[in-house]
């Protein structure tokens, strides 16, 4: 018999959704993070990726053995979220994603199943009408038109979990979480898997906001496209061991250099450019500071490389500090979180 059906006992879900009020959700291009709760700022996530094998009840069994969460759809099992690294390198497999640049991936048919499915697993049901905050991206390259339906689908879906859900811009997520004492105006950037997003915020009103195609995927498989290894293992690289204030020692690595190079001058020239053409910006007289979150600000001496970009060349605003956000990783679902707070209060 086909059936569907998700399985996904094995995230702690202990939470008591009497006690929560509102909830923040960052819906990343590579992962989904969840904010809020009575253990206050703790976040939940999931990998945003999946593998698919053929449904047996042998395999069904292995994987409910191995407490992994999963989604049956009738002939096939789907591992999703955390699990699916550890899975798809079992099988030597390139994990299947249900975002791309930011939004659904239109070439994955499974995308919008297993994203609910991720969602299910670690966002619990809302009462009736709770507010819940979800992340997305600032209109950009390849993030459009399509951004109206990204919103709307997540929308609806999160509606069914019974919550009013409301869409935050990612860049304004940064600056909710962390320029509180600045009356939350500055910069806020997220520099995630699928894109970077940014946000110019005064007073917490976004007065620019916009998105770039190119973050932690397109160095990774830009440089597995130089060096011919597989994007994996490239990233595997990245994660473990860059560190951009040193000199690199080999090709991976001097290539991984090479195109962080690329994202921050694309960034910072965007940067530059829409603060130019931008007529809706108040006049500022005071040096306001910039935050960098999301995984691809992580490695050592991306802040340095961010602050010589914006050094060179001049800037059209005075920046007081450049800063990388106090958990780059849950950011975003944090400033979600203080969305849905205030306006729950
Ligand atoms: N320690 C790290 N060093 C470098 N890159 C990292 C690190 N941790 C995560 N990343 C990269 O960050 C990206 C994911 O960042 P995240 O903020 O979770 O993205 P998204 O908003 O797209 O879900 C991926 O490209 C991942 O490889
Ligand atoms: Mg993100």
């Amino acid at each position: 018999m086909e059936e569907n059906k998700t399985m996904t006992s094995t995230v702690e879900k202990d939470h008591d959704i009497a006690e929560i009020g509102a909830v923040g959700l960052d819906v990343g291009t590579s992962r989904v993070v969840m904010a809020g709760g009575p253990s206050g700022h703790k976040a939940f996530s999931q990998l945003n990726a999946f593998v698919g094998v053929p449904y047996s009840k042998m395999t069904e069994a292995i994987l409910q053995q191995n407490k992994m969460v999963y989604h049956r759809n009738g002939k096939e099992l789907f591992v999703f979220g955390n699990d699916s690294e550890r899975f798809a390198s079992f099988f030597n497999a390139v994990p299947r994603r249900p975002m791309q640049h930011g939004v659904l991936n239109p070439q994955e048919p499974m995308g919008q199943q297993i994203i609910q499915a991720i969602i299910e697993s670690i966002v619990p049901r809302g009462r009736k009408n709770e507010l819940l905050c979800f992340s997305a991206p600032g209109k950009g390259e390849g993030a459009d038109t399509n951004l109206v339906y990204h919103e709307a689908v997540l929308r609806s879906f999160l509606q069914t979990l019974g919550y009013e859900a409301k869409a935050v811009n990612e860049g304004l997520a940064v600056v909710f979480a962390e320029l509180q004492n600045e009356n939350f105006t500055g910069i806020g950037i997220s520099c995630g898997g699928g894109m970077c997003n940014v946000c110019v915020a005064f007073l917490s009103v976004p007065m620019l906001t916009f998105s770039l195609p190119m973050a932690g995927d397109y160095i990774d498989s830009s440089v597995a496209g130089v060096v011919d290894e597989p994007v994996t293992r490239v990233r595997l690289i990245k994660e473990e061991s860059l560190d951009l204030s040193r000199q690199p020692k080999d090709k991976v690595t001097s290539a991984l250099h090479i195109y962080y190079e690329e994202v921050i001058n694309s960034l910072v020239s965007k940067l530059r450019e829409e603060f130019e053409s931008s007529r809706q910006l108040p006049k500022i007289d005071r040096a306001v500071p910039v935050v960098l979150s999301g995984g691809t600000a992580k490695p050592r001496g991306f802040l340095h490389k961010f602050e010589t970009a914006i050094k060179s060349g001049g800037f059209p605003v005075q920046i007081s500090d450049v800063r990388i956000a106090s958990d780059p990783l849950t950011a975003t679902a944090r400033g979600c979180y203080i969305a849905a707070m205030s306006e729950v209060r």
